[in-house]
């Protein structure tokens, strides 16, 4: 079993780079590559690439987990449904092993992609929390700016079918269940999952990956991207409100990963998260269960808009 260490990237379709890029500049990232079919867009963090755009009919192509070594991409390219290994021809270069999901996605497991440099957000002061000043003698002064998006922090998919799509990523990838998810009626009927990566006594976070069964509807829900604090995830909303994108859900804080976060969706309608704040689990931490009623429910803030 081959355990994948981290999501790496998402990879959708536009017929417009232009519009794509200028969204997703909005929303925090910037250009790593372009050519005349493709978009690369990298964020804060080390990652060359989070985010990969091809020019055609608006669509959710798939995503990519990064592998921890090389040996880990054979052992991928041994299983049915995986292609052989091949050289990524994208910046940074890389490996790579293609492989088709049940609902035909197509899912990539990569290794030894060249890191960019990470940069840090200059000039963030801590909170002073009550218990804790930290802050003294200083002024908070945020302007308002895209959001500071650190990585990609997981995808969640509507599948045909769960068990068939949780018996295909589950022992493939190495995932843990964070959280089952089951039926309001039939709590013996599982309908989705949240899954993490096992690193062992590392901590990671919450979920990477979530397959919620929705039978007609197969295609990707929101991708969901880390950003710096909660005053960049503000920020990042107030720039996004400034130039007219399509606000969708938040900000409120989730139950299930505990994120903080804030639902935006591109020119075609796909949902790109911002969150921070989330919950960090190992492989011995507890494994949750709750309805796919409330799997939308938040601690705090505004609430899913099935539920207004
Ligand atoms: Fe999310």
């Amino acid at each position: 079993m081959v355990n994948v260490t981290d999501i790496s990237y998402v990879r959708l379709r536009a017929p417009d780079l232009d519009k794509m890029e200028a969204f997703l500049s909005d929303f925090g990232m910037k250009r790593a590559h372009r050519t005349g079919t493709r978009l690369y867009m990298h964020g804060t963090g080390s990652d060359r690439y989070l985010h990969v755009t091809e020019l055609g009919e608006p669509g959710f192509v798939g995503f990519a987990f990064n592998a921890g070594s090389l040996e880990d991409l054979e052992e991928l390219a041994r299983m049915e449904d995986s292609s052989d290994i091949e050289e990524i021809d994208a910046p940074g270069g890389g490996h790579r092993v293609v492989m088709t999901d049940p609902d035909g996605f197509q899912i990539e497991v990569v290794y030894g992609i060249e890191p960019r440099s990470p940069a840090t957000v200059e000039g963030r002061l801590p909170y002073n929390i009550r218990s804790t000043y930290r802050r003294r003698g200083e002024f908070v002064r945020y302007e308002k700016a895209p959001s500071s998006v650190k990585r990609l922090g997981h995808v969640v998919i509507f599948v045909s079918d769960f068990p068939r799509s949780r018996d295909w990523y589950q022992p493939r990838f190495g995932f843990l269940i964070s959280d089952d998810i089951v039926a309001d009626d039939q709590p013996d009927k599982p309908v989705s999952a949240f899954f993490r990566c096992n690193k062992g006594d590392e901590f990671v976070d919450h979920h990477t990956l979530l397959t919620v069964e929705r039978p007609g509807m197969a295609g990707l829900n929101h991708c969901a991207f880390e950003v710096e604090d909660f005053d960049d995830l503000q920020l990042g909303h107030d720039y996004l409100v400034d130039n007219n994108h399509l606000h969708f859900w938040g900000i409120g804080r989730h139950v299930q990963g505990s994120q903080i976060f804030d639902y935006w969706q591109d020119p075609w309608g796909r949902t790109h998260e911002h969150w921070t704040d989330g919950d960090q689990l190992n492989a011995n931490s507890p494994r949750g269960r709750t309805t796919a009623a409330h799997v939308l429910d938040v601690q705090w803030g505004q609430r899913h808009p099935m539920n207004r």
